[in-house]
């Protein structure tokens, strides 16, 4: 027997054969995929795995078979006495140089292959792709706002990693935790906030938006709708002294400039969600420091709550820039403006918005259930309207499922209940966690609640008995309530559930 043939000896066992095969026939399947992939831009969510991650596992697998057999077979044939030789290569034999040139073709095809196979399962581990729908149960409720916010076109990880190489590092083992807690099925409903591990604001926001480069107001219009017969329409129209920290045009003002470079503001919160913020310190760009304690708190500007100071940051107003879950009275004001649902329909805004916070288990459950009421409720109050408007009712109802849909998630226990939104103050404490005129200093000044400092109310009212005025007007509240708006902090009556 030649010596090529006895060391190929060494590859005819079941292990390395099988692995031949596999490797050949798990190859072909990669470049399947990898075609499919390649035409198919993403659509499937799970092609990405297989391509990339699941069978290039099982290629690996397969292809350290063959060597794994041949040694085995190797030690095998030790045992039974034969004499152990390393392979003598000799480049001018004709078989060999032909052997090396094939076997270097076929290294370097595959090493060509892995590297674009893992800059591909590089690209699809940070891919939109991958973390908002592949775990669609658990992502499911985010990725959906994702897809209706102003973000819709940033990746996840621009925001949740964001760039460089030591945030990818850092992101991989809690990326991998997460995966194993979706595959075991054992993480939290709802997925609790503030998330921990989020990088700084400064870092990932600032990216792309800086605040030097704010300046002026924001033009917020709001259309709402009372919950009686008629829905009345109210308006309110504002500017929103967004501001900046270096304007370009005048001087700095207005939200940003005062929260981020010329001042900063410290706090402590004490609860997880920082809700409660009763010790606030700033310091202004002159190095005066200034500690603003909530009354009746117990503490006091030297005796203050457990807990970690915290810079204040973008985050701290903005958390829900691309998962906003909007509460009922909220959205069915806002699809009654565009008129989606219809506002001839009689208590459509209260029915409407009680429909939506009804106790579902389920998405199918909650779509049935609500059709079910509104059509109840029509057919029996309002038999005339039932007949004549049945079409505006059905596509009124059809708006209403898609808003549940969209905004409510209950297998994940998720709603605007468990992630408020702090950017205002209306449905959730927001600004008014601080700017409740409740903070004070020992001299008695306090964090505003100076209704003109953060905007102007440009218009306001019936839109047939509208108040505009280019400096604004005094708010007034749409039913009356006497002065309670003023005392009362607007989130402590409308919890969102308010038809
Ligand atoms: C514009 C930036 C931005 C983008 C883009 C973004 N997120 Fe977020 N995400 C945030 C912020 C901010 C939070 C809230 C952090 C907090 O409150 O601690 C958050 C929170 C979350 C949470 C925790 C649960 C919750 O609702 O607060 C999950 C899960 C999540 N994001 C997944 C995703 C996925 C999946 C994508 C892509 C489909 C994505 N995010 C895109 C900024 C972003
Ligand atoms: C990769 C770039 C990118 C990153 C990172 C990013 N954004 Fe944005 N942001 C955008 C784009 C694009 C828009 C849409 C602009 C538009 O509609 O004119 C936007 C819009 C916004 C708006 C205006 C929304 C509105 O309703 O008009 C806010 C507020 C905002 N981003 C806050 C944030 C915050 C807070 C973060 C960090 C958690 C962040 N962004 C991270 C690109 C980014
Ligand atoms: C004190 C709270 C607060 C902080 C801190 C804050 N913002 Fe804002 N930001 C606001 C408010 C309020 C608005 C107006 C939002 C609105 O009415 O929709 C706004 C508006 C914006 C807009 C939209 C601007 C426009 O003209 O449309 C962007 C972008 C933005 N913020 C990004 C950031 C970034 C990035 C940071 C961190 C560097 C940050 N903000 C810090 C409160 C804040
Ligand atoms: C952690 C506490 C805290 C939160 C939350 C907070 N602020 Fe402030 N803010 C302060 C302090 C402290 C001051 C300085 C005292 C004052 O001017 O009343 C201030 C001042 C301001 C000013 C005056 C700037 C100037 O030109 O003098 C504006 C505008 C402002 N905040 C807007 C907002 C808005 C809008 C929100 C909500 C999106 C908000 N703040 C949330 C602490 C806070
Ligand atoms: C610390 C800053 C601040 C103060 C003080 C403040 N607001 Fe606001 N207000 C905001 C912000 C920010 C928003 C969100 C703007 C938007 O709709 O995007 C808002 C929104 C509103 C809205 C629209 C609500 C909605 O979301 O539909 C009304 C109405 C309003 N404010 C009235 C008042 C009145 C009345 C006062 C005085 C009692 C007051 N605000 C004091 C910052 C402030
Ligand atoms: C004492 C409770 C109370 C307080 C405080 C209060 N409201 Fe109201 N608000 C009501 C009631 C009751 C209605 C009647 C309609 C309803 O049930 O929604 C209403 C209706 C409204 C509406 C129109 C209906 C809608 O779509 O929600 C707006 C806008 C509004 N309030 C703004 C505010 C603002 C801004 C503040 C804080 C400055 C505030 N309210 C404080 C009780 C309150």
């Amino acid at each position: 027997m030649s010596e090529e043939k006895k060391r190929n000896i060494y590859f005819r066992n079941w292990m390395s054969v099988i692995g031949g095969i596999l490797s050949v026939i798990l190859f072909a399947v990669i470049l399947f995929l990898f075609v499919l992939d390649f035409l198919d831009k993403g659509l499937n969510p799970y092609l990405g795995i297989f391509t990339y991650v699941v069978v290039p596992v099982f290629l690996v697998i397969s292809l350290l078979m063959i060597p794994i057999g041949a040694w085995r077979e190797r030690a095998r044939f030790k045992k039974l006495g034969h004499v152990q030789q390393f392979p003598q290569i000799d480049f001018n034999n004709p078989t060999h140089q032909k052997i090396a040139f094939a076997a270097w073709g076929v290294v370097t095809l595959f090493l060509l292959f892995s590297m674009v196979g893992a800059y591909r399962a590089y690209e699809f581990s940070e891919s939109v792709t991958f973390c908002g729908r592949t775990c669609h149960g658990v992502m499911g409720p985010e990725y959906i706002a994702y897809k209706n916010s102003p973000h819709a076109h940033v990746a996840c990880v621009e925001c949740h990693i964001g760039p460089g190489i030591d945030w990818y590092i850092r992101s991989k083992p809690s990326g991998a935790r997460q995966a194993y807690l979706t595959l075991t099925n054992r993480f939290n409903r709802p997925i609790p906030t503030p998330i921990k591990t989020l990088r700084p604001a400064r870092e990932t926001c600032e990216h792309c938006h800086w605040p030097e480069q704010f300046y002026g107001d924001k033009e917020v219009n709001h259309k709402y709708f009372l919950p009686d017969e008629t829905n009345t329409e109210w308006k309110a129209r504002l500017l929103v002294h967004v501001g900046g920290a270096k304007p370009r045009y005048g001087q700095g003002e207005g939200i940003h400039w005062h929260m981020k470079v010329n001042n900063q503001v410290y706090y402590i919160a004490t609860d997880e969600k920082k809700e409660n913020i009763p010790w606030v310190r700033q310091i202004n760009p002159d190095g005066k420091e200034e500690i603003f304690v909530e009354e009746k708190s117990g503490y006091s500007a030297s005796n203050p709550p457990k807990g970690e100071i915290k810079l204040m940051d973008c985050m701290d107003c903005h958390n829900r820039p691309s998962h906003h879950f909007k509460a009922p009275s909220e959205s069915v004001n806002e699809a009654m403006g565009f008129g989606q649902i219809d506002s001839s329909l009689p208590y459509i805004k209260r029915e409407a918005v009680k429909a939506l916070v009804g106790n579902y288990k389920s998405n199918s459950e909650a779509k049935a259930e609500i059709r079910k009421r509104l059509e109840t409720f029509y057919r029996e109050k309002y038999p005339a309207i039932w007949e004549s408007k049945g079409k505006e009712l059905q596509s009124s109802i059809d708006r209403v499922i898609n808003i549940y849909n969209v905004n409510f998630f209950p297998e994940m226990k998720t709603s605007w209940k468990v992630h408020p939104n702090n950017i205002g103050h209306f449905i959730s404490t927001g600004c008014f966690r601080c700017h409740d005129d409740k903070h004070k200093t020992a001299e008695g000044k306090v964090i505003r609640k100076d209704c003109a400092m953060c905007h102007a109310i440009i218009e306001q009212g019936k839109p047939e008995l509208l108040e505009t005025a280019v400096a604004g007007v005094e708010f007034k509240h749409p039913e009356d309530i006497g002065e309670e708006w003023k005392e009362t902090k607007c989130s402590d009556c409308h919890t969102g559930e308010l038809a």
